[in-house]
């Protein structure tokens, strides 16, 4: 894994992708794109270079990583309702090429299973953006979430119910469950990049660095992967004995 500090973490992760898809030789690029307040900046930035021309998105494919259950796409709190004002709105993707799995599915199950196919059929990631939770959570894998993994229904833990209670009137009104990319979905990316930024995250990135590789905190599963990144500012770093660069 490979450590990145930088005091925007965000125009670091934008100026990255604008590189991977400079380089792109295939008919079309397959990126995973994260919600929550940590990408916030890396999409202000991918607005910016997409109003300056410097980023083309007609031939990119995009997969969320989550979305609610039961949760109307139209909603506020909706993730889709997220990547629409944060980018979709604000870039040239092709409709068609926006996936974001559907929490209202009648059939939960199904839609996981779909979504996953989905991804296989259109060749893997090339780039998956991720965040990271305070319990070092990526998407929604929570804790203890099993490194086989695929995209699949789970139940939220009470640590992100709460920690995401910010984005609703109250920590009740948040859904108990989400579909999530799996564990082994995300492993199977070629690329990762995790942003982290903020003193809360400081634990998490201390697990990724310089504990065990262990499903107690997801993020430490990353360390299997050969083209890891992660990206964070220097509160999210203040635990780390792990210098920037390659380890
Ligand atoms: P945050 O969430 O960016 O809102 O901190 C990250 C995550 O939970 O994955």
């Amino acid at each position: 894994m490979k450590l990145i500090i930088s005091q925007n973490p965000g125009l670091t992760a934008a100026e990255i992708l604008k590189t991977r898809l400079q380089e792109n030789k295939k008919k079309t690029f397959v990126l995973a794109l994260p919600t929550g307040g940590t990408p916030v900046e890396m999409y202000k930035n991918i607005v910016r270079m997409h109003k300056n021309k410097k980023i083309d998105f007609s031939n990119v494919l995009t997969f969320n990583l989550d979305e609610y259950a039961g949760v109307d796409k139209c909603c506020p709190q909706a993730y889709c309702s997220f990547m629409e004002e944060n980018l979709f709105g604000q870039i040239d993707i092709k409709r068609e090429n926006i996936n974001i799995p559907n929490g209202m599915a009648k059939d939960l199950n199904a839609e996981c299973a779909a979504y996953e196919d989905k991804i296989k059929k259109a060749g893997g990631i090339d780039l998956f953006f991720g965040g990271v939770g305070e319990n070092g959570h990526i998407a929604f894998n929570e804790p203890g979430s099993p490194v086989d993994s695929l995209t699949r229904v789970v139940d939220l833990t009470e640590d992100t119910i709460n920690v995401n209670s910010r984005f609703f009137s109250c920590a009740a009104d948040v859904p108990k469950q989400a579909l999530t990319m799996g564990v082994k979905t995300i492993l199977s990316s070629r690329e990762i990049i995790i942003l982290a930024t903020g003193k809360k995250k400081a634990e998490a990135l201390k697990a990724a660095f310089e504990g065990p590789s262990t499903s107690e905190w997801i993020i430490s599963l990353l360390q299997k992967h050969q083209n890891t990144t992660v990206i964070a500012d220097a509160d999210a770093a203040s635990l780390l004995k792990t210098k920037p660069g390659n380890i």
